[in-house]
């Protein structure tokens, strides 16, 4: 058999290695100039606006990444995702997360069945459930109505519905309807998260939700067992019936932990745990707060999205041409970064969410075929919501390292502020900031234009901006449950679009498990030591060290 050929051993790839070389002799400021480039690049679908003028390319380079795409059989490979081949391979799973908000009567079959019906199931038995929690059919142990939410999982079990759940606490629609109500989220095994989760709590009015695909995570198994205790101490046990309810593919253990499988949500292997806010993962906690009808527009905004990128040319595609862009980036440009810049504080846990999405998935050194990549692929992702980056790391955006940039803005604020019944300008003062700094980062400041200001010498140098450097905008309408689900399924398709192109397996995650298993041998070391005064054994000089000093 052939060996598997390598992106990096086709000629687009080495056409674009010569291609970059005459980019590089180019500066944005120059390449701005032309409007009918910048026209070209400019494009929008179902309300939202991407503008990638500002990336360093030209359509030269968009046709060879183009070429790139079809040696890479990105076409091919979003199919068979869509059709629920195992792509996942070295877990042999299917990729399903689009079927998640797919139409009632859609079909995506996967392994002879279609599991759109599946997953109307469980979005029917998360919808009643909710409203008889939300209406006080469903009460407590002592009769008294379940205000109180707190979901109780970590990474892909959390971050995402965190992520939805700050992005619609201030949309007017969704905080109306969440009116009285709290949801809270315990991630992290430190008690410090525990604390902090339920003070101010009553266990009387409070739903335990626990998310965990596997149902073995250490960190939630530890905090849902705590939650457990903090309900039982308060209430007895048979308040676990009515105060606990769990959302897990592994529904045996659910039943063993004591959660009665009537109250289990389920989803399945093929949804990814960072691709499962749109599983029970997400849609039942929030659900809860804000009612399935609001939930179901934000999958709805998840699925336009999915249809577009399923049916679009390429060179129309969103979510294709933001991943082409990213390899190119990474791969050519040889930027290792990428910065998420939402213009918005209701999408202040978007930047931590796509981490994961994006770093989890794409973090690989290896081919999907196992063969060691002879390049880098992934990116370090980071971010915060404009204003704010602007005073914390922008210094080092603008002047040190070249980071490409995400701008996200939205055109109408969740909340204007009114003073004495006028709208005061906070919005477009943020806005003010979101459309000039993508030009600030590309066109940067000559010393020439420094002097002409009168810039003293000895600041000429420390007051040049090179410029060059490239930035995508997305601007979106508003920020409403739709738009929001909209916004999660660019970022997550782009992930794959890059992953299928550099060849990778976007959907595993065996990079978790080393650090997973050598803290399950300081674990028992701790126990050992704490309980039988057994010295620490087994470890290196300094993790001995460490351990002893800590046991002291
Ligand atoms: O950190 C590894 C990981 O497996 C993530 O991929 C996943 O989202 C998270 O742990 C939580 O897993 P689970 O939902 O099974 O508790």
């Amino acid at each position: 058999m052939a060996p598997p050929t390598l992106i990096s051993d086709t000629q687009p790839w080495k056409d674009l290695k010569v291609h970059v070389e005459d980019i590089n002799k180019t500066h944005l400021r120059d390449l701005m100039n032309d409007s009918e480039r910048c026209k070209s690049m400019m494009m929008e679908f179902d309300g939202i606006l991407l503008d990638y003028s500002r990336q360093r390319i030209s359509q030269e380079t968009l046709d060879k990444l183009f070429k790139l795409a079809e040696a890479a059989h990105l076409r091919q490979k979003i199919n068979n995702m869509y059709n629920g081949e195992h792509i996942n391979s070295t877990e042999d799973r299917p990729v399903l997360h689009v079927a998640l908000r797919a139409p009632r009567d859609s079909v995506i079959n996967c392994d002879g069945k279609n599991v759109v019906t599946d997953v109307w199931k469980v979005l029917d038995k998360i919808k009643d459930f909710t409203e008889r929690v939300r209406s006080g059919s469903w009460v407590g142990v002592t009769g008294k109505p379940l205000t109180d939410v707190v979901s109780v999982g970590i990474g892909g079990s959390f971050l995402g519905p965190l992520f939805v759940h700050t992005a619609l606490q201030t949309d007017p629609e969704a905080a109306k309807c969440a009116k009285g109500r709290q949801l809270r989220f315990l991630a992290n095994v430190d008690p410090i998260d525990v604390a902090r989760n339920i003070t101010g709590l009553n266990p009387e009015t409070t739903l335990v939700v626990v998310v965990s695909k596997t149902f073995t995570t250490a960190e939630t198994m530890l905090n849902a067992r705590t939650l457990r205790e903090w309900i039982v101490s308060a209430l007895g046990p048979k308040a676990v019936a009515k105060h606990m309810v769990a959302v897990s593919t592994n529904l045996t253990l659910v039943e063993k932990f004591g959660i009665n499988p009537d109250n289990a949500f389920a989803f399945w292997d093929w949804v990814g745990g960072r691709y499962s806010v749109c599983s029970a993962v997400g849609v039942l906690p929030l659900s809860l707060q804000y009612g399935f009808s609001i939930i179901q527009k934000f999958l709805n905004g998840a699925s336009s999205i999915d249809q577009h990128f399923y049916s679009t040319a390429f060179k129309e595609n969103i979510p294709v041409l933001l991943g082409l862009l990213s390899v190119w980036n990474v791969s050519f440009l040889n930027y290792p970064a990428r910065a998420i810049l939402p213009y918005s504080q209701a999408l202040e846990k978007f930047s931590p969410h796509i981490q994961q999405v994006s770093m989890e998935s794409n973090g690989k050194s290896v081919s999907i075929d196992g063969v060691p990549l002879p390049f880098e692929a992934g990116e370090i992702d980071f971010g915060e919501p404009g204003t704010n980056g602007q005073h914390s790391f922008y210094q080092l955006i603008h002047q040190g390292r070249v980071i490409p940039c995400d701008f996200i803005g939205v055109m109408k604020s969740q909340q204007p502020v009114y003073l004495k019944g006028e709208v005061v300008s906070n919005h477009d003062e943020l806005m003010s900031n979101f459309f000039a700094q993508p030009d600030a980062l590309a066109y940067g400041k000559t010393p020439e234009q420094l002097l002409s200001e009168k810039v003293p010498d000895h600041l000429i140098r420390h007051k040049t901006f090179s410029g060059n450097r490239p930035s995508i905008c997305l601007l979106l309408p508003s920020l409403n449950a739709y738009n929001i689900g909209q916004l999660l399924a660019i970022y997550e398709h782009r992930v794959a679009v890059e992953g299928f192109t550099w060849g990778i397996n976007s959907f595993d995650q065996w990079g978790v498990e080393l650090g997973k298993s050598l803290a399950s041998q300081v674990r028992k070391q701790l126990n050992l030591s704490r309980t039988k005064g057994e010295p620490v054994e087994g470890f290196n000089y300094s993790t001995t060290t460490m351990l002893t000093k800590y046991l002291e």
